[in-house]
């Protein structure tokens, strides 16, 4: 057919209204952002994204409100991005706050957005990416806006464990935007550029009358180290946007996928001797045990998650003969690698994700116990640590389970010992699997025979000698089936490849219920 005068006026439209939408808020708006050292919206997806894979959804969706003048607005996309593309090849969907446009603030149109991306990432069972930067509940939508949230959060929760959701923190999250990335598997935040918080400084001073900045309050480094709420702490847009990245490598689709393999040159048989002498055999003395994790793996490389929160344990991905793994490993350098309320929140959280998402569970040991005091009993420590025990006996993918020092009393049976369900037991020639260490055993045992002696120095030393003899080696253990196999350290890498190969095909049928009732 003919282009007419028409025709050419209709596209012309359209290309204006595009521009429009193009141009967010304003340039003048856009600017702010790049100003605070934040990127629009768009330039978000773009540099997410492959290259020219995003499909954009609903980029004439405007607002129905017509409170406070709403209506008489140009609020282009009703503030927010969103679509579908590829990112390494593989399909996801996304959605990006403006801020630009009424700070990103949620009205109902832009909650349905939201939705129908959620929706649908849900049914084509495909990873969900949050991109947030909001002011919170739209204020002139009123009920709208709350109940825009409410739709969120139910998908949210009903995508838990189906799909992957992730969410990027890029600038403020005040009030009910904090809640649908605290529902979803991770949370990764900017160092300067974003805050989370249910209400802001303002508030806090009228209520509490505390001064308090929005960073002080809710920036990056409180939320990756104090409260455990974010996964990730990044420098800035670019960082966290190559942080969801390289998290996803590691991700399947969905539940029902498993998750990508990735070959390496790095050989699966390769000897580290190094590993032979990486561990103190005085088992007071501290060492990394992220040096011990980057012998193991492809490469040595380790993502790791919550780095900041309860450093006494340490959770990430890494991948072995080209397999994805998430590890679990007390970190001796940190408080001993003892499980507190945190450590033991942290780990159990991770390995849920896993499990939901077919991901085998790698376990280093080096645990001296639960932490005790008041501090932690009163803190709920059974309740917490209660949650190890669960998730580990709930997780039906491959566990196996390498015991490096320490494994004492109940932290050996919760670091996934055999009888919480490990695969595979391995231990070094170091290993010590007791109820609780030489010198306290020896104090408990033989209390009264050392008070009474001629000697209780010797005597001392003596029960403690004979506890060691006994139990301060993997043999027990190994002699019970609670270990499978001693192994060479230098063998590390080439036993867990093996350990993984052999159990990729591992099924496990859960006993017929509605879902368990895990402590909170
Ligand atoms: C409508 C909003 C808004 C909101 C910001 N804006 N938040 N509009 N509803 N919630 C608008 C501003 O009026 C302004 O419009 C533009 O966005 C940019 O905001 P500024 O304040 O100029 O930006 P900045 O100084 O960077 O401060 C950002 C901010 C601040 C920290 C987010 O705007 C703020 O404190 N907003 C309110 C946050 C809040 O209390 N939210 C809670 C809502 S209640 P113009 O036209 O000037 O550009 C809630 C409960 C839901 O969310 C519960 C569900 C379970």
């Amino acid at each position: 057919m003919e282009e007419t005068t028409e025709s050419r006026k209709k596209l012309l439209e359209l290309q204006e209204r595009r521009a429009t939408i193009l141009r967010h808020g304003g340039d003048d708006k856009v600017e702010g952002q790049h100003a605070k050292n934040k990127k629009a919206a768009r330039e978000r997806i773009e540099l997410l994204l492959d290259k020219d894979s995003f499909l954009e959804y609903g980029a004439f969706v405007k607002t129905r409100s017509t409170y406070y003048g709403l209506d008489k607005m140009d609020l282009p996309t009703d503030g927010v991005v969103t679509g579908l593309g590829t990112i390494g090849g593989r399909k996801v969907a996304v959605y990006a706050q403006d801020f630009t446009i009424l700070g990103g603030s949620l009205g109902e149109a832009h909650a349905l957005k939201i939705a129908r991306m959620q929706d649908l990432a849900l049914q084509s069972g495909i990873p969900c990416i949050a991109l947030l930067d909001s002011g919170g509940a739209r204020i002139q939508e009123g009920i709208d806006s709350l109940d825009g949230y409410g739709r969120i959060f139910f998908r949210n929760s009903r995508s838990s464990g189906a799909i992957p959701q992730i969410s990027l923190i890029l600038g403020p999250t005040a009030g009910g935007a904090v809640y649908s990335p605290a529902i979803t598997d991770f949370i990764i935040m900017t160092r300067k550029t974003s805050t989370m918080y249910i209400t802001g400084p303002a508030v806090v001073k009228d209520v509490l009358a505390e001064d308090v900045t929005h960073e002080q309050l809710g920036g990056g480094l409180v939320h990756n180290q104090r409260s455990g709420v974010a996964h990730f702490l990044t420098a800035d847009d670019d960082d966290a946007i190559a942080t969801a990245r390289e998290l996803l490598s590691y991700i399947p689709q969905s539940f029902r996928e498993l998750p990508p393999t990735r070959p390496t040159q790095d050989p699966v048989d390769r000897e580290e001797e190094s590993l032979r002498g990486l561990i103190p055999s005085d088992t007071n003395k501290p060492y990394d045990v992220k040096d011990i994790i980057a012998k193991i793996v492809d490469d040595s490389q380790f993502l790791e998650v919550h780095r900041l929160f309860a450093p006494n344990i340490v959770v990430g991905f890494s991948r072995i003969g080209g397999r994805a793994v998430g590890i679990i490993a007390n970190q001796s350098k940190f408080m001993a690698g003892v499980l507190d309320i945190n450590a033991s929140d942290k780990a159990s959280r991770f390995i849920r994700f896993c499990d939901c998402f077919n991901i085998p569970l790698l376990t280093l040991v080096d645990v001296p116990g639960y932490m005790p005091g008041t501090a932690q009993e009163h803190g709920g420590i059974i309740r917490h640590g209660a949650k190890l025990l669960y998730v580990y006996s709930e997780a039906t993918v491959p566990k196996v389970t390498l015991i490096l020092r320490k494994a004492y009393g109940g932290a050996y049976v919760g670091m996934c010992s055999k009888y919480l369900g490990a695969d595979m037991v391995l231990a070094y020639p170091s290993a010590e699997i007791a109820v609780m260490g030489a010198s306290g055993a020896a104090e408990v045992i033989f209390a009264r025979e050392i008070k009474n002696s001629e000697d209780p120095e010797a005597t001392r030393a003596k029960r403690i000698q004979e506890y060691k003899d006994q139990f301060s080696n993997p043999y027990r253990a190994a002699e019970r089936g609670s270990v499978d196999d001693i192994i060479d350290p230098k063998d590390t890498r080439l036993k867990l490849a093996q350990a993984f190969a052999a159990l990729e095909t591992k099924r496990e049928v859960y006993p017929e219920k509605r879902h368990g009732n895990i402590p909170l």
